[in-house]
C-alpha cells in the first residue's frame, strides 16, 4: 500500500501524531472526541493507485468508488473531481453521488432490494446501469422504464460461486449468498433482458466480497466470467461490452503507523498491490474485448482516517485491564460486528510508558462493545487521546445512536489546514 499520511513528529522530545501537517491533539481539542479525522492527500493517493493501475489496462476502463464505504459529501466531491465513477446502493446514495458531481454515465446502482421509487430515480437520472439481481427485478425495471418512456441500462449481477476467503458476513460471491444470479441461470436472465422492450444490456456485474487479501479469488471469478461472456456470445448472440468486476480489494490493518516506542504488531497481513489486483483481473478479461471497471470502497478511504477517542477511565478487574474510551461500538462497529482489528495508538507517546495488555472498550452497556481485545499497548491514562486507525471505511456510515449517543463529528485535513465536514450530532437532534 501507500505511505501513510498519519505520522509521528517529534515535539520537544515527545512524539506527537499528525495527519499530514496538522497535529491531531490540536484538532481533537478544537472539535472534541470521538472524532473522525480524514486525510485528503491519502484519499487522493489511494484513488490514484487505482486510476493509474486501471489506465495501464486500457484507456476506456474506469474506477468507481463504492459510496457505501463512506458517503460524506466532501469525500464524495474529492473523488468526483478526480473523474471517478460511483457505485451506489440506495436512492439516497444516488442523490448524494449526483449532488457531489459524479457523472451519471459512470454511476451504477447495486443491491438486491431496490424499491420502485429508487429504480424510478435511477432511470430518470439516466445512470450507466442498474445491476440486476433476479429475473423478477428485470421485469420490474422494464415496467418502470416503460412507464417513464425511457430505456434502462442494465448489468446482470452474476454470482460466480467463488470463495473470497474473507469474513463470512462480507463474502458475497458464493451460491448460498443472497447476491446475484448463478451462471446457469444467468443465461436465462440475459435472454429475458434481451426480450424486454425498455432495457438495454450494457454489461455484466460481479462482486465476490470485501477485504479480500489475495489475488486468487479475483482470478478465479475473472476466469469464469470471461468464459461465460464468450459462451453467451457464441450460443445466444448476446454481446456483453462491459464488465464491472466489483470491489473488495483488501488493505492491511496492521503496522500502519509504527514507532520504536510502541509495541511491535506481530501480525503482518501482507496484501497484494493495487496494480496486482487490477492487472491480474484485466489480463484475464482482456480476451472478452470488454471495457472494465472496478468499484473499490475500503481501499480508497479506510487508511485515510483515524477515529480519535479520549480515555475516560482505566481499571483492572483481577488479571484483566480495561481502557474505557469515549468511542464505542456505536461509533465504530467493525470490531464488535466482525471481530475486526484496528490498530490503536496514542496521540502523544510518553517515552517512559510501560506496555501492557488491555481491552479498549466503549461506554455502551454491552460486553460486545469493544474496540480492541487483549491488545499490547503503551499504558494509557485518564484524559489521554488515542487514534483508532483505518477507520475511514465502514466507520461513520455504520454508526448508530444506540444508548442515545450522538454521532461523532468528521474533519477533513488538507496539509496544515483542516475543516469540519460533518457537525457532531446534538442530543436534541436525537431525542426528538
Ligand atoms: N461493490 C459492491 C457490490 C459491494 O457490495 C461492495 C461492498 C463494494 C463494491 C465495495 O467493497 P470494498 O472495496 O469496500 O471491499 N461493512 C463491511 C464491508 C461490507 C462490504 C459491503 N459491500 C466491513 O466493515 O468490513
Amino acid at each position: 500500500m501507500n505511505d501513510t499520511t498519519f505520522l509521528y513528529r517529534d515535539d520537544a522530545g515527545i512524539p506527537k501524531l499528525y495527519c499530514e501537517g496538522s497535529a491531531l491533539d490540536e484538532i481533537a481539542l478544537k472539535y472534541g472526541t470521538p472524532l473522525y479525522v480524514y486525510s485528503r492527500e491519502q484519499i487522493l493517493q489511494n484513488y490514484k493507485s487505482f486510476s493509474n493501475a486501471i489506465k495501464k489496462t486500457g484507456n476506456k476502463n474506469w474506477v468507481s468508488y463504492a459510496v457505501k464505504a463512506n458517503s460524506n459529501l466532501e469525500i464524495l466531491r474529492i473523488l468526483a473531481e478526480q473523474g471517478a465513477g460511483a457505485s451506489v446502493v440506495s436512492g439516497a446514495e444516488l442523490l448524494a453521488a449526483l449532488k457531489a458531481g459524479f457523472d451519471p454515465k459512470k454511476i451504477s446502482f447495486d443491491g438486491p432490494g431496490k424499491t420502485d421509487d429508487e429504480i424510478s430515480l435511477a432511470i430518470r437520472s439516466e445512470i450507466f446501469a442498474i445491476d440486476i439481481e433476479s429475473i423478477q427485478e428485470l421485469s420490474v425495471v422494464n415496467d418502470i422504464a416503460k412507464s417513464l418512456d425511457k430505456k434502462a441500462g442494465i448489468c446482470i449481477r452474476v454470482n460466480p460461486h467463488v470463495d473470497a476467503k474473507t469474513h463470512p458476513y462480507i463474502s458475497t460471491g458464493l451460491s448460498h449468498n443472497k447476491f446475484g444470479i448463478p451462471f446457469d441461470k444467468a443465461f436465462d436472465a440475459y435472454r429475458a433482458a434481451k426480450s424486454f422492450s425498455h432495457l438495454e444490456i450494457v454489461g455484466l456485474h460481479s462482486h465476490i466480497g470485501s477485504q479480500i487479501t489475495e489475488v486468487s479469488p479475483f482470478v478465479e471469478a475473472a476466469e469464469s466470467i470471461s468464459q461465460f461472456i464468450l459462451d453467451l456470445r457464441e450460443q445466444e448472440g448476446i454481446v456483453i461490452k462491459h464488465i464491472n468486476v466489483g470491489g473488495g480489494e483488501g488493505i492491511s490493518y496492521h503496522n500502519v503507523v509504527m514507532h520504536p516506542l510502541l509495541p511491535n504488531d506481530e501480525l503482518v497481513n501482507s496484501v497484494p498491490s493495487i496494480d496486482d489486483f487490477v492487472s491480474s483481473v484485466a489480463t484475464i478479461l482482456s480476451r472478452t474485448g470488454c471495457t472494465i471497471n472496478t468499484e473499490p470502497g475500503r481501499a480508497i478511504v479506510a487508511n485515510a482516517c483515524a477515529l480519535i477517542t479520549k480515555v475516560l477511565f482505566t481499571k483492572s478487574n483481577g488479571e484483566k485491564h480495561f481502557v474505557i474510551a469515549d468511542a464505542a461500538m456505536s461509533d465504530l462497529m467493525r470490531p464488535s460486528l466482525y471481530q475486526a482489528y484496528h490498530e490503536i495508538i496514542p496521540i502523544q507517546i510518553n517515552p517512559n510508558s510501560i506496555q501492557k495488555k488491555v481491552d479498549v472498550v466503549g461506554p455502551i452497556c454491552e460486553t460486545g462493545d469493544f474496540l480492541a481485545k487483549d491488545r499490547l499497548m503503551n499504558d494509557a491514562h485518564r484524559g489521554d487521546m488515542l487514534a483508532v486507525l483505518c477507520a475511514g471505511a465502514y466507520g461513520y456510515v455504520l454508526a448508530s445512536n444506540y444508548n442515545l449517543r450522538p454521532r461523532a463529528a468528521e474533519v477533513l485535513v488538507d496539509g496544515s489546514s483542516y475543516k469540519i465536514i460533518r457537525n457532531r450530532e446534538q442530543v436534541e437532534d436525537i431525542i426528538g
